[in-house]
């Protein structure tokens, strides 16, 4: 029988999966899956009637991950697909990458909706918000999704956020020049004698990107840059450059360092954890 929804997620801070749960709690018949989930247990196969990617713009776009999988992803023809882009303030051509993906399997994007989140980059600047703004912000995604989930109800069609105009193409690839020179670099991320070698990070990484021993944490060079790393770590050690050292870390109220775990101790073999 074929299921009624799917919805595909993918978070650094938790923002897209509480966005996710949200609509999945008002659409009845959801299933909801985790990007990196889907990617290690390559498991591709969605018969569903509506299938929704939900994830956090990245430089303008859809973050790599969440493109890999749409390439991947089998739909039956007739499923009403959507994206929901979480955004802190410009999404870019998101909507447009993921419809250009989806039309060389046949598919294609039927409707692209947005809703404004807290910001969660640290670094190299800092766009994290106010307590207060944060709150605004999470109440008011709350009626924005009630919104989507009316419209997904109904099959409609809607016009993307965003654009993909030649500058904000430009805007998107000097901003991702920028944090892949910055952030993803293995050398700038770093732990300070706070972090006690739990191993969380390792676990919460969707690119399974991050080796803690006994003595030491190391980064590998399939960074996301989602920053669910820096964000989460239970003890703060985490850092990148030197700007992180006096910044605040953000994740989304309602979301939990047990839901960002995408793999066990044990299936992180080559991770000597503690
Ligand atoms: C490296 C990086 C790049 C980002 N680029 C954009 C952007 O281009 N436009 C935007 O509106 N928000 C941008 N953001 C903010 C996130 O998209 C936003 O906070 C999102 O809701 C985070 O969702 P998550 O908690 O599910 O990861 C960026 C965040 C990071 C870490
Ligand atoms: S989550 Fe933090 S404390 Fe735990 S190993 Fe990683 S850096 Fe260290
Ligand atoms: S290393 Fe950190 S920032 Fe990079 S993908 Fe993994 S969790 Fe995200």
């Amino acid at each position: 029988m074929q299921m009624k929804n799917s919805l595909v997620y993918f978070t650094g801070t938790g923002n897209s999966l509480a966005v996710a749960r949200l609509l999945a709690a008002k659409l009845p018949g959801t299933e909801v899956h985790s990007v990196g989930r889907m990617l290690e247990g390559s498991h591709f196969d969605l018969d569903c009637g509506t299938c929704g990617f939900v994830f956090p713009v990245n430089c303008q776009d859809a973050p790599e991950i969440m493109r890999r999988l749409v390439r991947r992803v089998h739909l039956p023809a007739d499923a009403y697909v959507y994206a929901v882009a979480t955004h802190n303030g410009d999404v870019g051509f998101s909507h447009f990458t993921l419809d250009r993906i989806l039309r060389k399997n046949g598919q294609r994007l039927r409707a692209g909706f947005a809703v404004l989140m807290p910001g969660n980059s640290i670094a190299p600047y800092n766009s994290t918000n106010s307590d207060e703004e944060t709150q605004k912000r999470v109440l008011a995604a709350a009626s924005e999704v009630a919104k989507i989930a009316d419209c997904v109800e109904r099959q409609e069609r809607q016009p993307f956020s965003g654009s993909a105009s030649l500058r904000k193409r430009l805007k998107g690839f000097r901003n991702m020049l920028r944090h892949r020179v910055f952030n993803s670099v293995p050398e700038n991320f770093w732990v300070t004698d706070a972090c006690n070698h739990c191993g969380l990070c390792a676990r919460i990484c969707p690119e399974n990107n991050i080796c803690v021993t006994a003595d030491t944490v190391k980064w590998g060079k399939h960074c996301q840059i989602c920053l669910a790393c820096i964000h989460w770590c239970p003890q703060r050690a985490i850092q990148n450059g030197t700007e992180t050292i006096t910044r605040k870390r953000y994740h989304h109220p309602d979301i939990t360092l047990e839901d960002m775990i995408c793999r066990s101790k044990d299936s992180c073999p080559k991770h000597s954890l503690s």
